[in-house]
């Protein structure tokens, strides 16, 4: 990797949208307008091809995704490193067999979901890349990490669009020796307000 590539370096347009557009709801940051519920394809682009970038050094030849949220930022990083997606399924448990599969608990949610993959699709040696729209706790990431791992897959770096630092998803994934990236940071929700990691001014 190169020794000038900073992984977390707070990406300008996105730190600025979050701060003057995004709302708060409890411990939950409200992008929904550009982000996951409607998406501009424009930005997303933008956003996901900062992601590539960084991510490019890993040299994946799979980007591993969970559906739904993450599928957009995942599926454009792919085509801009030309490789194949794969995204874990939720909401269908019914994938080719033999499957791989992983519960995990949302907090956000309050419930249980099920991550199913088939085996058809991670292959022993893959070098596999995680994608996703938000970096939490991690333990979404941390289920897709295992069940790539299981596959004999090598698993070398998960890039996120925002990361919550409070929640120390980053720590979780680096202790699982997978780096992290992403491209905003927020490093603590206060009276309605996101605050967010501000980009070095150079
Ligand atoms: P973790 O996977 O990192 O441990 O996080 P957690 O369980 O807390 O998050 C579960 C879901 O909630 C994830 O979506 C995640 O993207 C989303 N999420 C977490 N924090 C925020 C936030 O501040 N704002 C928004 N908008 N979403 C957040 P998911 O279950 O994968 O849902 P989806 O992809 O089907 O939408």
């Amino acid at each position: 990797m190169s020794p000038h590539l900073d992984l977390t370096a707070p990406y300008t347009p996105l730190v600025r949208r979050i701060e003057s557009e995004g709302s708060v709801d409890g411990q939950i940051l409200r992008i929904d307008h550009f982000l996951n519920h409607r998406i501009e394809p424009g930005f997303i682009f933008e956003l996901a091809h900062e992601l590539a970038r960084r991510l490019s050094s890993f040299q994946p030849n799979i980007i591993l995704t969970a559906e739904a949220s993450g599928i957009a930022p995942a599926l454009i990083v792919a085509q801009t490193l030309n490789v194949p997606m794969v995204y874990a399924k939720k909401y269908s448990t019914q994938v080719e067999a033999p499957a791989l599969s992983r519960q995990i608990h949302s907090p956000t949610k309050g419930d249980n979901t099920r991550l199913v993959i088939s085996r058809h699709y991670i292959k022993p040696g893959q070098r596999v890349v995680i994608v996703d729209d938000f970096l939490a706790n991690g333990r979404t990431a941390a289920a897709l990490i295992d069940m790539a791992r299981e596959a004999g897959a090598e698993v070398l770096g998960a890039g996120f669009v925002v990361e919550k630092r409070f929640k120390h998803g980053r720590e979780y994934l680096e202790s699982l020796h997978v780096a992290v990236s992403s491209l905003a940071q927020v490093e603590h929700l206060e009276n309605g307000r996101a605050i967010l990691t501000q980009p070095r001014k150079d």
